[in-house]
């Protein structure tokens, strides 16, 4: 064993013998190993897990990936969230088929050329697939280097990032890279927690600065909370056939790609009044309101969203948008919908039973 450290010393071990039985840890398959630390990027290993084996099912090596449409691939990563994880991942596959032979690259400036693939899953997959020995910095790291070491630079500053990312790259060890970064992981993700961590079971409770102070929960420091945007969706539940209407977003916001019923987004909660002033600037035609939801709150990590579902009988016969399509009941299975519709059209009347 190399003695980069020894907290790498203390730390390998007790890695090798308390580990989580992960799936991808068996393999040094790199695109196995991407597609693990993409989905754990947002997402815990509970629920990543399934994800994880449902994708590596449906599309066994990085070329079925690439040759999968966006369509497809966001419909398997429905409930997922972060939607943009999933359009990247389909074009980094396409990356690597056309422009690295099929084959990863073995090298973390090459890896950063992939779309989506930030510091942390290029150092992930260089240390774990290659043993390059790149530091991985995700939010447990973060804690764990924080408390360890007692450092109340915030680490959402410039000088925080700099400081812990030195301190990791001293930290590693040349042999074992990839084990070293995922125990660090590890360490952050069960036994270092947030709120309570378990000293007794840490290997590096004797060598803890924030142990020895009994101030663990005040690390890491961050400097400010990001502001969290209030918006109010209006969308509007319009029947047609045994389905309703559903248009697929654009734009460089939440749920690109995914489907969703019309949508009028207010500045602020509107009632029947405003809702059929706004109406006929889409609907020329006759349209009425039956009924409408109360008003749902759905909570995003940078947005919370008021969503208000209207139910409207609408002619469809006149003009309408370009973008609406009418959508089966049976065709609804086939799109990959925002969680928040998803919920609501599983308890709306208009699509159960009957
Ligand atoms: N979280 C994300 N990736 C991980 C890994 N490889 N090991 C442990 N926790 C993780």
């Amino acid at each position: 064993m190399s003695t980069a450290s020894p907290i790498a010393d203390a730390l390998l071990p007790w890695y090798r013998e308390n580990r989580r039985p992960l799936p991808w840890r068996d393999t040094r398959d790199p695109y196995a190993i991407w597609l693990s630390e993409v989905i754990l990027q947002q997402t815990r290993v509970d629920q990543g897990r399934a994800y994880w084996h449902r994708f590596m099912e449906r599309y066994p090596t990085v070329q079925d990936l690439a040759a999968a449409s966006e369509d497809e691939v966001l419909r398997l990563w429905q409930g997922l969230g972060y939607y943009s994880r999933a359009r990247n991942l389909r074009t980094a596959a396409r990356q690597v088929v056309a422009e690295h032979g099929g084959r990863f690259p073995a090298d973390h400036a090459a890896l950063l050329g992939l779309k989506g693939v930030g510091d942390y899953t290029a150092s992930a997959i260089a240390s774990i697939c290659f043993g390059i020995p790149e530091p991985v910095l995700d939010g447990n790291v973060y804690r764990v280097l924080a408390r360890v070491f007692g450092i109340a630079t915030p680490i959402d500053s410039t000088a925080g990032r700099k400081e812990f990312r030195a301190l990791a790259a001293e930290l590693i060890p040349t042999d074992h890279p990839g084990d070293h970064n995922q125990a660090m992981m590890e360490l952050g993700a069960t036994v270092c927690a947030p709120r309570d961590p378990d000293c007794d079971a840490c290997p590096l409770v004797r060598r803890c600065v924030a142990h020895a102070r009994g101030n663990m929960t005040e690390y890491p420091v961050k400097a400010g909370r990001t502001k969290i945007r209030k918006r109010h969706f209006n969308y509007l539940i319009i029947p047609a056939g045994d389905g309703l209407i559903l248009q697929k977003r654009q734009g460089r916001d939440i749920w690109q790609g995914l489907y969703e019923p019309p949508l009028i987004e207010t500045a602020r909660a509107i009632g029947e009044r405003t809702l059929l002033q706004e109406l006929r600037t889409i609907l020329p035609g006759g349209k009425e309101i039956r009924g409408r939801s109360p008003r749902i709150k759905h909570i995003l990590s940078h947005q919370h969203i008021q969503a208000v579902f209207w139910h409207i009988d609408a002619d469809l016969g006149g003009q309408v948008p370009a973008s609406w399509e009418q959508v089966g009941k049976a065709a609804l299975e086939g799109r990959a919908l925002p969680r928040l519709i998803e919920r609501y059209l599983q308890e709306d009347a208009l699509l159960k039973g009957a």
